[in-house]
């Protein structure tokens, strides 16, 4: 394929996107609210692009080019799973998340949500999409009004939906919210300063579930908490998948916590996926340069292990998202790039040596020389 500055084709095993036509709103939330067996597909992103405008001039604003924060991303989500998306500061997670949430709005590209693209829905179709599909933010300090009661932190998504809890039933729920995420139901009066870290992002956890929804998607939610808390928060989250049947999409940029709660891993640089694939594919097969040099990276408790891995150094910053490489975005740091790849857009696909084989290394990599490499294993 020739160099181009056109988001990525399709990726070739992501599922077949079932569009269900529906003439009417009333159609279109029947079929938002209709239920998803176990293991399919229940959000299918399809070459989703945002690109947010560079301006120049104070009273005469003139567009003098555009920061590429995502840049066709596809990726499939399933009923009950959770996809982890790693990746350094800036390449675009955040921004995939508010795209999905419908905070922002698509440049290009598609996000069906039970085969319908929630990029074009408005009314009570859209309504019903945010209901289902909620969001844990990760700073736990700036995400609760610090004005605010916890109960009427957690029960504020009822306002907009008050078919969920009326009016006279809203305690009780706020209180069986408190109880869900492991918080004492009477500390329904008090502000959030009068809380831990921890406690906070479960607050932010319970107001998440309010809405009694189908995905939750998790902004580096444990981020911003202490190593211990971490684990705790992560547990919880667990139980709560399994006891509410939700599906998850994880953002983090520490590989480690990202390889324990998820079940398949996406890794994006600089507003694209470069590799994605099940968690022992990604962490145990990796067949991308900067999966391998994340890896690397990553802390190994292990002192024999430690001594035996090897350390990629990963030289240059990472490139402006306004102005990014031609070709392959990672080739201006990798150490394997070579002029097809400053030539060619690599599509994100098995790579043909590993097509047909059922090694673990066959698997979905945007590399032209993709291939393994021994990087050491994370705990
Ligand atoms: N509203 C905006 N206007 C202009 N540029 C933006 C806007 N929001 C994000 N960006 C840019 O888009 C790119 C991707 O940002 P994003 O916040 O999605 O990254 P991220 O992967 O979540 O980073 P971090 O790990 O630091 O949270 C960055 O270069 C960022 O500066
Ligand atoms: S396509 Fe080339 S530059 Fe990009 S990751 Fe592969 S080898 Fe490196
Ligand atoms: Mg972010």
């Amino acid at each position: 394929m020739a160099e181009t500055d056109e988001p990525q084709d399709a990726t070739p095993n992501v599922s077949d996107v079932e569009v269900v036509d529906a003439h009417s709103e009333a159609e279109a939330v029947a079929a938002i609210d209709a239920p998803v067996e176990r293991g399919e597909p229940i959000l299918q992103v399809r070459n989703l692009v945002k690109h947010f405008p560079l301006t120049q001039g104070i009273l005469f604003k003139r567009q003098i080019g555009a920061v590429k924060a995502v840049d066709g991303v596809s990726f499939d989500l399933y009923q009950g799973e959770t996809l982890g998306i790693v990746g350094e500061s800036g390449c675009g997670k955040s921004t995939v998340a508010k795209l999905l949430m419908n905070l922002e709005r698509a440049t290009a590209g598609e996000i069906f949500y039970k085969g319908q693209d929630i990029t074009r829905l408005s009314g009570r179709a859209l309504k019903a999409v945010r209901r289902n599909i909620q969001m844990v933010f990760q700073d736990p300090y700036t995400s609760l009004n610090p004005r605010m009661t916890v109960g009427d932190i957690i029960g504020e998504p009822f306002d907009i939906h008050p078919e969920v809890a009326p009016k006279g039933d809203r305690r009780r729920k706020v209180q069986e919210l408190l109880d869900v995420v492991g918080l004492n139901p009477e500390y329904i009066n008090r502000y959030p300063h009068q809380f831990s870290g921890g406690q906070r992002q479960r607050i932010g956890i319970a107001r998440g579930l309010a809405l009694n929804p189908e995905i939750i998607i998790c902004d580096e939610p444990v981020s911003a908490l202490d190593v211990s808390v971490q684990a705790q928060v992560i547990n919880l989250m667990e139980r709560l998948q399994d006891e509410f049947n939700l599906s998850y999409i994880f953002i983090a940029h520490d590989l480690s916590i990202v390889r324990h709660i998820s079940d398949r891993v996406g890794v994006m640089y600089l507003g694209r996926i470069a590799e994605i694939g099940s968690d022992e594919q990604i962490y145990d097969h990796p067949t991308h340069p900067y999966t391998q040099a994340l890896l690397s990276a990553v802390p190994v408790p292990d002192p024999e292990a430690r001594e035996h891995r090897e350390r990629i150094i990963l030289t240059g910053d990472v490139p402006s998202p306004a102005n990014p490489p031609s070709g392959c975005r990672f080739r201006t740091r990798c150490w394997k790039a070579q002029d097809k790849c400053a030539e060619e857009v690599p599509l994100l696909a098995i790579p043909e040596s590993f097509k047909g084989s059922d090694t673990p290394a066959a698997h979905e990599s945007a590399c032209h020389f993709a291939e393994e490499k021994d990087v050491v294993h994370v705990a």
